[in-house]
């Protein structure tokens, strides 16, 4: 599926291309999955500034088999994820049958099958990392709750799986007024709507303590409430900017509340970190409910379900099939 920019805007088309299309790289893998991330609707997106030349072949996720290796230790046969970098966004993506990337870009999957690790994808992994942060900042489920902003997103929706199922008390914040089973399904012991609850109330520095800390996906007005409510030595992982990329605070939730701002990025992940994730994805941050947070589609689909998430319509993870879905 190559994405063509055009003047009426940016489509994706069924295309045959050959090998040397897939661009530079020492693995072939033969995609058997990849899936629909926010990313993914951005490089669909005109002017949405993630995509700097087309055509491409979009999906920032490539999960598959080895078919060829000219480097490392990897095999025909082997089983890996591919993700960040420049996936998806300068380097030929996972929206194809087959994908070339880097050697230094591929994770070996270990105790994840194929569809897990796509289920699980960029926005898990972002999860992962957000919930690895707030355990590296100390947060115990003692501590008290922890605010999962964009609850119903990829990133929202694994990161209430992964909490729920280490012992943590989540609070869910979604837009959705018919998420509450979902949500609740996945562990999220409370459903709250987007934040601050009171959009015209005049922000303040500091407000009653509501949660130990937060996964926030969102950003903005509501990125500046949540570090306003949040307890004594607790810790905001950052990683989205769906409600906005501005941020207006004060220096009081950090200098008065020992509050830390996480920062929170996939793509760059050096790579031995990105597998040792990787492999804590299948232990102890294994997400509980991936069957419940999948939905399946055939790559031809790739397109109506990006719209979706253009338009805020989308919940969960939509893994696509990829080698035999054409
Ligand atoms: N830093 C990184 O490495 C990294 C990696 C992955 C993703 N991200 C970013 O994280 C964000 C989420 O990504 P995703 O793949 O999880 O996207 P997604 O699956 O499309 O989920 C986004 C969710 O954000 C919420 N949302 C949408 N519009 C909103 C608005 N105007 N105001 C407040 N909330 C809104 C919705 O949740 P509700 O309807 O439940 O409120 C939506 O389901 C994006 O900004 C993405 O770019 C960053």
């Amino acid at each position: 599926m190559v994405a063509h920019e055009s003047d009426s805007g940016i489509v994706l088309t069924r295309q045959l291309v050959d090998e040397e299309y897939l661009g530079p790289g020492d693995v072939t893998i033969k995609v058997h999955y990849s899936s629909a991330n926010f990313k993914d609707a951005l490089a669909i997106t005109p002017r949405a500034g993630v995509v700097r030349n087309y055509p491409i072949i979009p999906g920032i996720d490539i999960v598959g088999e080895v078919v060829s290796a000219d480097n490392g230790d990897l095999s025909p046969g082997d089983l890996v994820v591919a993700h960040g970098y420049d996936i998806g966004v300068a380097h030929n993506g996972g929206y194809a049958q087959y994908a070339r990337v880097p050697v230094d870009w591929v994770v070996a999957l270990h105790g994840l099958s194929p569809r897990h690790a796509a289920v699980i994808g960029t926005a898990g992994f972002t999860a992962a990392l957000s919930v690895q942060a707030l355990l590296d900042r100390g947060l115990v489920p003692e501590d008290g709750p922890i605010l999962v902003t964009g609850a119903t997103g990829g990133v929202g929706s694994v990161s209430v799986d992964i909490l729920s199922s280490l012992g943590f008390e989540v609070v869910a914040s979604t837009g959705k007024t018919d998420a509450d089973d979902f949500l609740t399904t996945l562990g999220a012991s409370e459903v709250i709507g987007r934040l601050p609850e009171d959009p015209d109330e005049r922000p303040r520095p500091l407000t009653k303590s509501r949660w130990a800390g937060a996964v926030d996906s969102v950003g903005g007005r509501s990125l500046a409430y949540i570090l306003s409510a949040t307890g004594y030595g607790g810790g905001v992982a950052v990683s989205g900017l769906t409600g906005g990329s501005e941020l207006s605070t004060t220096v009081m939730p950090f200098i008065l509340r020992n509050v830390a701002l996480l920062g929170i990025d996939s793509a760059f992940v050096p790579i031995e970190q990105r597998r040792e994730l990787w492999t804590r994805l299948s232990k102890d941050l294994r997400p509980q409910h991936l069957s419940k947070l999948e939905q399946h589609a055939p790559i031809t689909e790739a397109e109506n379900v990006l719209r979706a998430i253009q338009k805020g319509a989308h919940s969960g993870r939509t893994v696509f099939g990829v080698a035999g879905e054409f």
